[in-house]
């Protein structure tokens, strides 16, 4: 079984819990395996990931060896593996485009993105060259034009794609049928994190519909002290974040909540907190007899190794699917892993899907589905 070969476009905090984790599976036994839904998928354990290009805009990261890059300032994760070697693989320039936020300036270098003063590399080349299989996309929410820029790349080298952030690609039929054309898979949008706000959120929304419990009113409130969560500050970079966040809750009822009654966004950066994320989630409802019931919730996580969670799976299946010549969005990964998948689907119904497509025992069903996809369905 040969390895995934794996480039990296944002070298945040995503990227570093992703790539640390790839190092710590290689050091523990399988019985010893904390925090994997997939020990193994199609033969590739998490382990047999290697990150081969990469790139970024930051003058701390630019230059630098991967594994050296993770661990430059803005980053601020915990530390799941500090010393992942030398992977001989330098951090390229991107073009920045819309990938910073102006308002970043008004914060302290080392809290804020920082950069280079250096001509980007060509990033289709670099792929190229690379050999890469799979471009996992961790822009910045907000950064449409560079999400569309590194998704043409993939595009133009034919390498997979996992869009890992809310600019729709998966999702969008156009960008969909542009990866189906060129003969590659596509998972997206927006990861959906092992434990993170949503799947808690969805869950709870399941349990309130299957125990006959209307749902009046929601809100879901995030804050933490990352990038990330600086950021998502600038309101108007949010638009997409918060259509993702939303729908991945609302897709579950069988009544839309109205907008009045649903708010569910990134609420405040409080740069102490780092990458730890707290929400905070109340549901108010109705049970037996017109009675009224209020639930709240506090959860608290390190933001980014909890998606890393659920990127090793969706970078191992869009790996599968390459093999298989499967090509086009991945319906069942996407729905498994991510917030605003081309189809949602329930979470218990998505991973069955996603353990057939493993098993070979199911194709994705992408062509049946392509006529018909849209952001919100399957209930
Ligand atoms: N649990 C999670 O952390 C989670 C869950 C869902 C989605 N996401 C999304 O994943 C994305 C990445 O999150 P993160 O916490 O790693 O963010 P981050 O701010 O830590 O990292 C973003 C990286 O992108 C780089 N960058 C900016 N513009 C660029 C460009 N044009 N080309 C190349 N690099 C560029 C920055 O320098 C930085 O290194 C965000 O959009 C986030 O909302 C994260």
């Amino acid at each position: 079984m040969k390895n995934i070969k794996m480039a990296v476009a944002g070298l945040g905090n995503c990227a570093s819990s992703l790539i640390q984790g790839i190092e710590y599976y290689k050091h523990v036994d399988e019985k010893d395996c904390i925090g994997l839904m997939h020990y193994e998928i199609g033969g590739y354990r998490a382990s047999d990931i290697d990150v081969v290009a990469a790139f970024d805009i930051d003058a701390r990261k630019v230059g630098k060896d991967v594994s050296q890059a993770i661990l430059a300032l803005p980053n601020c994760t915990k530390d799941i593996y500090h010393d992942v070697p030398l992977k001989g693989v330098k951090v390229k320039m991107g073009p920045v485009l819309d990938g910073v936020a102006p308002h970043m300036m008004n914060y302290p270098e080392d809290k804020r993105f920082l950069v280079a003063d250096i001509e980007p590399c060509d990033v289709r080349q670099e792929l190229e060259n690379s050999g890469a299989d799979v471009l996992v996309n961790y822009m910045p929410v907000g950064s449409e034009q560079a999400t569309r820029f590194y998704a043409q790349s993939a595009l133009d080298a034919g390498v997979g794609f996992v869009n890992c952030m809310p600019v729709f690609i998966a999702s969008n039929p156009e960008w969909a049928k542009k990866f189906q054309d060129r003969g590659v898979p596509i998972v997206g949008d927006d990861i959906k994190s092992q434990i993170g706000a949503t799947i808690v959120h969805r869950a709870l929304a399941q349990l309130f519909q299957d125990r006959a419990c209307i749902m009046d009113r929601t809100y879901q409130l995030n804050i933490g002290g990352n990038t990330d969560f600086l950021n998502m500050l600038n309101r108007e970079r949010l638009k997409s974040k918060k259509i993702s966040k939303t729908e991945a809750v609302q897709s579950i009822l069988e009544t839309p909540l109205s907008d009045d009654d649903i708010h569910i966004g990134p609420s405040d950066y409080v740069p102490w907190q780092k990458d730890n994320k707290v929400c905070f989630l109340r549901m108010e409802g109705r049970i037996f007899g017109d009675v009224p019931i209020n639930l709240e919730l506090r959860l608290s996580v390190e933001d980014s190794p909890n998606s890393g969670g659920s990127a090793i799976d969706a970078i191992r299946v869009c790996k599968l699917a390459l093999d298989r010549k499967i090509s086009g969005p991945l319906l069942a990964i996407s729905a498994y892993t991510m917030k605003h998948p081309p189809v949602q689907y329930p979470d218990e119904i998505a991973k069955e899907m996603v353990n057939r497509f493993i098993r070979g025992e199911a194709c994705d069903q992408a062509d049946a589905m392509f006529g018909k996809m849209q952001s919100v369905t399957a209930r």
